[in-house]
């Protein structure tokens, strides 16, 4: 089931979310189920929990847009571990459609993370997916890619969502 993406300005986005401690239950596999739907329908490599309105550390990774099985990644409670190296690159969010900036992140990055069953795992990722690690665990800190830009350019984007807002246009 596709659920609704919050856009920016939703304090859901700019909160911390919560550990999950519950393995196995229904809702942890509806909401995964969902998040999976939710995301492809949007044409998007990561989503975070809290972006559908759910405030637990849930985020979902494919840097293959639905293309390979193998690179679908669910994370719970995810940590990052180490960071190494810089990449620069640019970056948008499902949740401030529309605006696309470089952000600067580390190159590699090492996460640890539950999965589905509670099971412990640690994952490396290059490039893309170190970008997507880092992205979609700022989201579970309540923190979005345009903190990350100087604050003329943050000024400039909510400005130009301030005037989608009157406009009706962001929902
Ligand atoms: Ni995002």
């Amino acid at each position: 089931m596709i659920r609704k993406i919050l856009k920016y300005g939703d304090p859901i986005l700019e909160k911390v979310a919560e550990a999950v401690t519950a393995f196995g239950s229904p809702e942890l596999h509806k909401l995964v189920a969902d998040m999976w739907d939710t995301m492809y329908a949007a044409k998007g490599v990561g989503l975070a929990a809290p972006q559908v309105g759910v405030r637990q550390r849930v985020l979902i990774i494919d840097t293959s847009v639905g293309e390979d099985e193998s690179k679908k990644l669910v994370l719970i409670n995810p940590e990052i571990l180490s960071k190494e190296g810089k990449q620069v690159g640019e970056e948008g969010c499902l949740s401030i459609p529309g605006f696309r900036e470089p952000v600067t992140r580390a190159n590699q990055v090492e996460v640890r993370a539950q999965n589905e069953t509670g099971e412990t795992v640690v994952l490396t990722g290059e490039e893309l997916l170190a970008r997507a690690f880092q992205h979609e665990v700022d989201h579970l800190n309540g923190i979005l890619f345009i903190n990350h830009l100087s604050n003329l350019k943050r000024d400039m984007i909510r400005r130009k969502i301030k005037k989608l807002q009157k406009a009706g246009e962001w929902d």
